[in-house]
Order: structure tokens, then sequence, then C-alpha cells
């Protein structure tokens, strides 16, 4: 089985918001070839409005797509996609590669859906839409070819990160996916308090963003430190930030953090049992 992209054909069953983000990001980085790209929604504004973009094929059922595509994205909402799934059963086979979105749905599931073909489970977070994600997958069986073709298919949209299902990709989730969700959740309060102090709302929204904008990429300039290390690198002794990072250790930001974390995974769980 060769993998390379240049020669494969991939079909989206979902052209939402996700579907959408990763069909322009793989046009856009000419990862893939639009003529080879096919796509199927429930509804059909949507597919008119890609394949008029982006020159990619639709397909009049999701039978018809699975049949043309070497790999399949499966981007519908979880609650849709085992019932998507059930009268397509035997569509696939052992060269394909399913790749499933569906937040929730493990591998174990998948398998009872679609028992041949390699499947991937692909948690990217919100940064997709720019390209800037964080994107996590782990696969039914462990396999060098399939592992490069979903690295080189999604690294264009950001890094990619190969796990093992189970604690790891729960973590995962919760640090990346609902991560962006707990960033934003921390830059209202930085906002906030700016605004506190006689700053414009445009001002304080805008030196949020560079603050943690510009930490990040510091941080990820600086390879040789630990962000222990970087941290120490900007409190200078008995300064204004070691009061401000005192306080929050005083306070044990730590701890609500964990504790938030694992409040996440634990729904994370909650929602994998009930499928
Ligand atoms: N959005 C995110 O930030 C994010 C992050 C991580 C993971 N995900 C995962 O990505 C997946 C897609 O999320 P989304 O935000 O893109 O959802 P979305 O915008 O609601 O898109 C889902 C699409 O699937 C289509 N669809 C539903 N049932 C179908 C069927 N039987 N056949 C063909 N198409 C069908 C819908 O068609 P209609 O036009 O008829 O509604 C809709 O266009 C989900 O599994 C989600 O867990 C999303």
């Amino acid at each position: 089985m060769n993998f390379s992209l240049k020669d494969k054909s991939v079909g989206f069953i979902g052209m939402g918001n996700m579907g959408q983000a990763i069909l322009r990001g793989l046009v856009t980085s000419e990862t893939v070839d639009p003529t080879k790209i096919f796509v199927h929604n429930r509804s059909q504004g949507k597919v008119q409005k890609v394949v008029g973009l982006y020159g990619c094929q639709s397909t009049s059922t999701a039978e018809d797509l699975v049949d043309k595509s070497d790999i399949v994205i499966l981007a519908t909402k979880p609650q849709d996609l085992l019932e998507l799934l059930e009268p397509l059963r035997n569509a696939f086979n052992e060269d394909k590669v399913v790749i499933s979105l569906a937040a929730g749905i493990q591998l174990r599931t998948l398998k009872k859906y679609i028992p041949k073909a390699n499947l991937v489970r692909v948690m990217p977070n919100t940064p997709i839409f720019i390209c800037k994600a964080v994107i996590g997958f782990c696969m039914s069986h462990s396999d060098l070819i399939v592992e490069n073709l979903v690295k080189k298919l999604f690294s264009p949209l950001g890094h990619v990160v190969s796990l093992e299902e189970g604690d790891p990709f729960s973590a995962f989730t919760v640090a990346s996916a609902s991560g962006t969700g707990f960033v934003f959740e921390l830059m209202h309060y930085w906002q906030d308090w700016i605004l506190e102090h006689g700053i414009s709302e445009e001002e304080a929204k805008r030196i949020t963003i560079e603050t943690f904008l510009g930490t990040a990429l510091l941080a990820a300039s600086e390879e040789g430190l630990s962000i222990e290390q970087l941290t120490e690198k900007v409190a200078s002794k008995k300064g204004v930030t070691a009061a401000g990072l005192q306080s929050m250790r005083e306070l044990e930001l730590e701890g609500i953090l964990r504790m938030s974390f694992n409040k996440a995974v634990m729904r994370d769980h909650e929602l994998g049992k009930n499928q």
C-alpha cells in the first residue's frame, strides 16, 4: 500500500465548519489536487459553494463518495455519524483510510460500523480555521504508512501529534481542543481587569491579544528553555512580576486549573461511554 498523497483521492462526508476548514487548508496549501477531492453533505447549498470555490467534485450519495475516495474524512456531528455509517458498512475495504473527526466516538465503536479499513481519530482545535491548529490523532492499529499519511495531510493546518487512544488522547482533547476555550476565558479576565483601569475596551482587547500572542511566540522562539525557565527569566527577584506570581502560587491557581482540566476529562469519558 503506497500512501503518497499525490495520487490519492480524498472524500469529505459533512461540509460544515470543520469540513470546510480542512478542505480549504488542503487546497490552498496544494496538499491535495482539488479535482481529486469529493464532497458530500446532507444539505446541497454547502456542496455547491465549495465546488464553486475550490473546483472539487460532489457525489450524490455517501456510498459513491466512499467508492471514489482513498481517504474518507467523516466530518458530521457525532450524533449524526453512526446513523450515517450503518448503511455504509460494506462500502469500505482494507485499502481505505477513514478519518473521523467526531468528538467522543472511540475507535472500538467505529470498528463495529467499519470493520474493514484503516481507522483514525483526529482531534483538531479551532485555530484550524487560520491553519494554526494543534491536531492530535490516534489509530486503530499501528501503521507507519498511515501515520505518515495523516501527518502529511494535516500538517498544513497546524502541529500534528500522534497519540495513544485513552488517557493521552483525552488529555490532549482537554488541553488543546477545550484548551482554546480555557485560554479565551483567561483572556476575558485579563481584558476586564485592564478595562477597569481607564483603558478603552478596544485597546484592552488588543493589549490582551498581543500579550498572549507575543508570549506564545517568545516561548516558541526560545526552544532551549523550559516554560518554567522562561517564567524565571521574566521575573526579577522581589520585582513587580515576582509579586504577582507569588500571589498566583499562594492562591493555588495551578490547583484551580488542574481541577477544571480533570472535570473536563471526566465529561469526555462520560460522552465516550454513551456511544
Ligand atoms: N468545530 C470545531 O471546532 C470542532 C473541533 C474539533 C472537532 N470537531 C468535530 O468535527 C465534526 C464536525 O463539526 P462541525 O463543527 O464542522 O459541525 P457542522 O458545522 O454542524 O457540520 C456538520 C455537517 O455534517 C453534515 N451532515 C450531517 N449528517 C450528514 C449525513 N448523514 N450525510 C452527509 N452530511 C451530513 C451537516 O449537513 P447540514 O448542512 O444538513 O447540517 C453539516 O454540514 C464533529 O464531529 C465535531 O465533533 C469540531
